[in-house]
């Protein structure tokens, strides 16, 4: 509660500086009101300009927007194109010699490659990828750390309509696994190790030991970048060393040209089930999506130098680092390692050495940075930085003003994004031109989206009042279907009580400017760190285990992490006896779920009960344990709870 608290009292508010106005791109409020009334005046049409004049299409289109079988949307559905061809040839002519990635590696080794460049590695890579007999429609894996080759490997799948998984190098081999077997993905492309913070970390025997499960058979290429060289095993039927198909390939390659809606990638994301959802994103409307975005609310000018600091195995390292970026032909820094490695000074000390003008993170980094050395930027010179960005979970206003004042010494507006896997790109973010900006509010929606706040009937809440957030209209980016699941795309997104709205599922509420302060999720989905985590996958990976009859998996507010997973669990057989045994169960069931999901996953507290608080009927009462969980003193009513003796028994901590 405090923390809404604080963010309900929040009354600063900054306004552009003249300086940055002058320069905008949207310079103003005018000019964004001017932008929101045209999408308003002709709805597809105006989409339809918008695709024609950022996009360079084989084909041109002559359909905007078709509803007609809705909510599967299509978007400039008779047009051509291919994605990788307007990240990269359309450069070729303009600016061969423009620096398109400055990689730093964990160690502080720092590679350049410029556009004439990646293109030709990217044309040799696909052509790698043809000799192995992967052909447009196919899915292929990627499971690589942050390097130049994660961002070839998406290109070169882009480019000849193979459409790509991403899966994050810290998921584990089941994971690996699932995502394999939903996506009946034929290949797969890793590395030998992944090195960060100093640590030389195994991704190769993960892929093993996913393909010896359940379903990977349908897995015929496993391509294996080298970035360590160290101990690795090698199927020879099935493995191939990246070098060995890349190099003696041409450095041209012809694009596969593809419809608009032709699916460009599936990122896995959690929901409410235990079953992760295959986000689908098509190829026009999402590359629509990314290249506005870049320009609208990243301000992006040719002389930036941009650095997203997401991986990318979420949607953020798509959005914002494989595509955006390429598309506008940016220079942007990609790093390997993590914030603090070798110190807490490493993203100030990046910032410097490569004169970042664009620098967007997550609230969570920023707040451990705070805690790890909020006088570290001071030593460095950050006086490149024009413009701040956050993304993936609401940011508390103390560190949001850490985060204006002391990284951006006051200069530089922060654009607080507020977005998800399923729409692509951002959606309510502040025009760092135009929009006067506040601790904690995500503003106002960029032009052509309309978002309301909804209560349980889908009817809109008058003034500040909270509910549901929704996106009133359809729109390019967003997503097409679950893959595998078209059901569940629509009753998950477009559940019938929202009137056709799509459903965010985020709470959320308007202040008196009509801004949005986003509240949190309000289904199963947990926030740790910015990562999205359902609450179910957690409590199916626990009760997979020989020992647990029973679980339930709830978030407590957690200082850095943002929210930190709470679990109680019900063993088959009695409970420990004793703190000792407990404290190795906990340990043992931690690892556990490192093993089901990966290291993000593992709950930070694990209470053991004879059973969990329940209704009469047999349903689990969340709330008790979110209290329960929080320390909170239960003043919720229970008369309806079947086991009151229960809360007594799971408030015990293990110590
Ligand atoms: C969920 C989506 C979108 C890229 C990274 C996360 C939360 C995201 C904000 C923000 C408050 C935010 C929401 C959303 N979220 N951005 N600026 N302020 N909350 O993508 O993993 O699909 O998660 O992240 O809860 O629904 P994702």
């Amino acid at each position: 509660m405090s923390d809404i608290q604080s963010v309900l009292n929040e009354n600063r508010v900054f306004p552009p500086s003249d300086a940055f106005v002058k320069q905008a791109n949207v310079s103003g409020m005018a000019a964004y009101q001017a932008m929101v009334d045209a999408s308003q005046k002709d709805y597809p049409g105006y989409w339809a300009n918008l695709a024609r004049e950022n996009i360079q299409w084989k084909k041109p289109f002559t359909k905007s927007l078709n509803d007609s079988n809705a909510p599967f949307y299509k978007w400039f559905e008779d047009g051509v194109l291919n994605v990788s061809y307007n990240c990269l040839d359309k450069h070729l002519t303009t600016q061969p010699e423009k620096i398109a990635i400055k990689f730093e590696a964990d160690d502080g080794k720092v590679t350049h490659i410029n556009y004439r460049d990646l293109h030709a590695r990217v044309c040799q890579f696909a052509n790698g990828l043809k000799s192995r007999g992967i052909k447009k429609g196919d899915r292929v894996i990627i499971y690589l750390p942050m390097s130049i080759e994660a961002v070839i490997s998406m290109q070169a799948c882009a480019r000849i309509g193979a459409i790509h998984s991403v899966v994050f190098g810290g998921f584990s081999s089941k994971s690996l696994q699932e995502r394999i077997v939903d996506a009946q993905a034929v290949a797969i492309i890793t590395a030998d190790f992944q090195m960060r913070g100093g640590k030389l970390m195994p991704l190769k025997s993960i892929v093993d030991e996913a393909l010896a499960l359940e379903g990977c058979d349908v897995i015929k290429n496993v391509i294996v970048y080298k970035r360590a060289g160290g101990e690795m095993t090698f199927n020879a039927q099935r493995d191939v060393w990246w070098h060995d198909i890349e190099t003696n390939q041409a450095k041209v390659c012809e694009p596969e040209w593809v419809d608009a809606e032709h699916p460009l990638f599936i990122l896995y994301t959690s929901g409410s089930t235990g079953k992760p959802k295959g986000v689908q994103h098509s190829s026009a409307g999402y590359l629509l999506g990314t290249m506005l975005t870049m320009k609208w609310v990243f301000d992006y000018k040719a002389s930036d130098v941009f650095w997203c600091t997401a991986d990318v195995g979420w949607i953020t390292g798509h959005s914002y680092v494989a595509y955006g970026p390429l598309a506008m032909g940016a220079t942007q820094v990609i790093f390997e390692g993590i914030p603090t490695y070798p110190d807490a000074g490493r993203f100030w000390k990046m910032i410097q050495d490569h004169k970042i003008t664009t620098f967007y993170t997550a609230p969570t980094a920023i707040r451990s940075l705070i805690k790890l050395g909020g006088d570290l930027p001071a030593k460095y010179d950050l006086s490149s930085l024009r413009l701040l960005g956050t993304v993936g979970e609401p940011i508390n206003p103390e560190a949001w003003m850490w985060y204006y004042n002391v990284v951006g010494q006051g200069r530089c507006p922060i654009v607080d994004t507020w977005w998800q896997t399923e729409t692509g790109c951002h959606m309510i973010a502040p025009l760092p031109g135009a929009m006067p900006i506040k601790p904690g509010t995500c503003t106002l929606p960029i032009p052509g989206i309309q978002v309301a706040v909804v209560d349980e009937t889908g009817l809109e809440v008058d003034g500040t009042h909270g509910g549901s957030l929704v996106i009133k209209k359809p729109f390019p980016s967003q997503i097409r279907t679950i893959w595998g699941d078209p059901d569940r795309f629509v009753s998950n997104y477009f559940p019938e009580e929202m009137r056709g709205f799509y459903l965010a599922g985020d709470s959320a509420h308007r202040d008196e400017d009509g801004y949005i302060w986003i509240m949190g999720r309000n289904d199963d989905v947990l926030k740790v760190s910015g990562h999205r985590l359902g609450t179910m996958e957690i409590e199916s990976a626990l009760v997979s285990n020989p020992l647990v009859a029973e679980a339930a998996v709830v978030g407590r507010p957690h200082d850095i992490k943002g929210e930190s997973v709470v679990a109680f669990v019900v063993l088959k057989g009695a409970r420990p006896a004793d703190s000792a045994t407990a404290k190795k169960l906990i340990e043992d069931l931690r690892n556990w779920v490192g093993k089901e999901i990966g290291p993000i996953a593992k709950p930070d507290e694990i209470r053991f009960g004879e059973n969990l608080p329940k209704t009469r009927s047999g349903k689990i009462m969340r709330r008790l344990l979110r209290a329960i969980a929080k320390g909170e003193a239960i003043t919720q009513d229970v008369s309806t709870l079947e086991n009151p003796a229960i809360l007594e028994q799971l408030k015990e901590v293990i110590k």
